[in-house]
Parts: C-alpha cells; structure tokens; sequence
C-alpha cells in the first residue's frame, strides 16, 4: 500500500511541471505563429435562467493545467521568454468567497498579480497576437488541439496529483463495501458515506457518484439514489466513484455481492470472470498497441465469460459479430483520464461503427493516463432488443432473467502506461476489484 503523496513534493513536482509547461507551450506558440496566450479561468455557471444561483466553478480545464486554483475570472498569460503571469481578480462578493486553494505554490511558479476584473480581460489585448483560450471562447482550434495533444501525456506531478486522487477513494470504496455487507444502507446512505469517509462535498467529487443496489446496477450512470433501505434484498452493489487531488480525477468501479443463492453464485461467478478479465487486460496494455485493439480484445474476452456463467450458448465469435456481447457490454472499454474525467487528447479519431461509444482511439503511449473498465448488465432495453432478433437464439434467457435483478458488474482501475507495461493507480490502494462484499 503507498502512502500519501507530501503536499510539499507535490509542490516541488508544480514548479517542475510549469517549467516543463512553458517550455512546451512556447513551442506550440511559435509553431502557430502566436506571440502570447491568455487562458481564462472561466465564470460560474447559472443553474437557471430563471432565479439567480450559480454552480461551483469548475474551472476551465486548460486553466487548471497550470493553477490549480477554483476562482473566477482569473486569467493566465503565457508570453515565451517571459515569466508567466496569472492575474487574479480578487472577488469583492460579501455573499461568498472562494475556497482557498490546497496549495501556494503557484505564488512561487508564476508571476501573481491582483487586479479589478475587467483589468483580467485587459490582458487579451497585449502586444502582438493574443490568442485566447476559455470557457465560451471560440479559442483557434488548431491551438486549442495542440494544447489537448499537451495534456494527453502526464508529467510527473499530474501523475503524482492522479496516483493520490487514487488514494485518496479507496476510504470511500472501503466504507461502502462493509455498510454493503452490514446489509442496511439505502443506495442516498450509501452515496453520503462516501462523501463523508473521503471527507468531499457532492460538489467536489470528480464525477456524481455512481451509488446501484441490485437492478439498478444495469443503469450505467445511475444517480437517482433509491431512499430505501433493501437488506437482504439487495444482493449486489456497484459503486463507481472517486476522488481528486489538485483537479486531477480518479475514476474507480467496484462491485460486490453478497448472499447465498443461485442467483448470487451465478453471479459471483461472473464477478469473479469480469475482475479476471479485466486484470488480463490491464496486464496486455504496452506501447504502440491500439487502445480499440485492447476494446475488441475485451468483446471476445466478455464472450467467453457469458458462455462460462451459461448466459449464452453461442460461440465467442458469433457473441461478437451478432452483437450479443454489445447488447450485455454496451460502452467502451475506457477513456483518458486527467483534469476531466473522461479527458482530452485519447480520442483523436472516431472509433469504428461498431465501437460507437469508445473514448479512447489513441495507440497506447508512455506517459497517457486511461481507465481499464469493462463489464456485463442486464439492460433490460438491450436485451429485448436482441431477443427479437435470431442472435438472440444464442442467449439462455432464463439464465438471463435469474440475473437481471442484480443489474450487472463494472471493475475499473486506473492507469499510467510505463515504457514495458503499465502501473495500476487503483490497485496500489484497492487491491480487489470486485467480489464477496
Ligand atoms: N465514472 C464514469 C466513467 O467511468 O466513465
Ligand atoms: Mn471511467
Ligand atoms: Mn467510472
């Protein structure tokens, strides 16, 4: 188990990281001809046109790349050959204030500056060509997509700043799975035990946690928290949620089982395949190979498992290219993983027709970040569907409808590619990935 990541390495790590930046950026700039670039922080969202509340800022992620910093209408000026320049408008609001960033170091890295707010949008007009890049700006797309291509590849302080996100979700993880097996919580329990074993408002997680007692678990993103406490009744939860350090996101999925029946040894059975499954898969990741080539991998691999539990007699390869693994497995297998949950610079090029919801197209690269996620569910749309069809001749649907009331199974872990292999984030702190709560 590591330990958590110093704040004052991960200090040491930011002002390597915005040297590396400036470096990298200037590059760009000059590549495309601009002599400055002004990156705003953004403004918080309405919550409706119709009364006046505003989100949290979530600040722009080409912000965030830089400062680690969740205030509004800031700007960055990045001019090669000079230190770079963050102009922070202070707020004079006596309704709030923003919450003071997790670190300082930022003062050390780069020029701070406090200035009104329009004195902030007074930065775009400097010498030359400025190009603006933020929230609501048409930034250049050619810049805007090399900045991407810039975040794809994580330096060693994002890497840092992910590997303690990672950390920093598994009191959460741990704490659900025994409250699973306690046998009480509601799906609302279980989601503010989350929040309070990680010590994160609903607001500061990285994406709304994903909280699926039984059936509900075929609901990929399932956020409408059931009320009720099911007890016995339950007989799995998945849980897919996480943490962040410094606006960097983890992304984790477990799911547990408990009970003594058919169904749940079936299932367990599944879960068991699926967590095999997916640490074969995280073990086949090396440089040079297409993340789709590793979704595909994982079609066959799903197949197999759905033969082996008895859900389908249909060969592997009728599973796949009927369309049945789609109908159980419908997302892709992961996604780049960063400042945003599902991050930029992974998905350059469109998958193939059959892939449609895949977020990664890149060809695995030192240095990306990405999430290894597959699964199996019992949607009941999906299946209804290919039952009409003759691939659902391939499919035990009694097997089937003894499942469905435990929704389905996700394991994902995080990622960093290395030169020959992969380090697992996710497992350094949570060692299973599903199984017997
Ligand atoms: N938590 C959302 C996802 O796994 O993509
Ligand atoms: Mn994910
Ligand atoms: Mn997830």
């Amino acid at each position: 188990m590591l330990q958590r990541v110093e704040p004052a390495d991960l200090d040491a790590l930011y002002l390597d990281h915005v040297a590396d930046l400036e470096r990298r950026v200037a590059r760009v700039l000059e590549q495309q001809g601009w002599d400055a670039l002004v990156i705003e922080s953004g403004t918080p969202a309405k919550r409706s046109q119709f009364d006046d509340q505003y989100w949290a800022l979530r600040p722009c992620p080409h912000f965030q790349h830089w400062v680690p910093l969740a205030e509004a209408e800031c700007a960055l000026v990045v001019r090669p050959g000079q230190r770079t320049k963050l102009l922070r408008a202070g707020s004079t609001s006596f309704w709030e204030k923003p919450a003071p960033p997790d670190s300082t170091a930022f003062e050390r890295a780069l020029d701070v500056v406090r200035v009104a707010g329009d004195t902030a949008r007074r930065a775009h007009q400097g010498p030359g060509r400025v190009a603006i890049v933020g929230e609501g700006r048409e930034g250049p797309s050619s810049l805007v997509k090399a900045l991407d291509a810039l975040r794809t590849t994580k330096t060693p302080y994002e890497v840092a700043c992910l590997a303690e996100a990672n950390r920093r979700a598994r009191a959460g993880h741990d704490a659900l799975r025994e409250a699973f097996r306690g046998g009480d919580a509601s799906e609302l329990d279980l989601h503010l035990l989350f929040l309070k074993a990680t010590r994160q408002d609903d607001g500061e997680t990285p994406y709304k946690n994903i909280v699926a007692l039984g059936e509900s678990a075929a609901t990929l993103h399932h956020v409408a928290y059931g009320r009720q406490a099911r007890g016995r009744a339950a007989e799995s939860l998945l849980v897919d949620a996480a943490a962040t350090c410094r606006g960097y996101s983890s992304d984790v999925t477990r799911t547990w089982f408990k009970g003594a029946g058919a169904a749940a040894s079936a299932f367990a059975q599944l879960v068991a395949g699926v967590e095999a499954m997916q640490q074969r898969l995280c073990r086949a990741v090396r440089v040079g190979l297409p993340y789709e080539d590793l979704h595909d991998e994982s079609h066959r691999q799903v197949a197999a498992i759905l033969r082996e539990t008895g859900l389908v007699t249909a060969s592997v390869e009728e599973a796949v290219s009927g369309g049945i693994t789609r109908a159980f497995y419908p997302h892709g297998l992961g996604h780049s993983l960063g400042l945003q949950t599902h991050d930029v610079g992974c998905g350059l090029r469109a998958p193939r027709g059959d892939n449609p919801f895949l977020r990664n197209t890149s060809e695995v690269a030192v240095g990306q970040v990405f999430t290894v996620e597959p699964g199996v569910y019992f949607i009941e749309a999906l299946l209804a569907e290919l039952r009409a069809k003759p691939a659902g001749a391939g499919v035990s649907w009694r097997a089937v409808e003894a499942l469905a009331p435990l929704g389905g199974v996700r394991i994902e872990d995080d990622l960093l590619v290395l030169p020959d292999g992969a380090r697992n984030l996710t497992r350094e702190h949570l060692p299973e990935g599903g199984g017997a709560a």
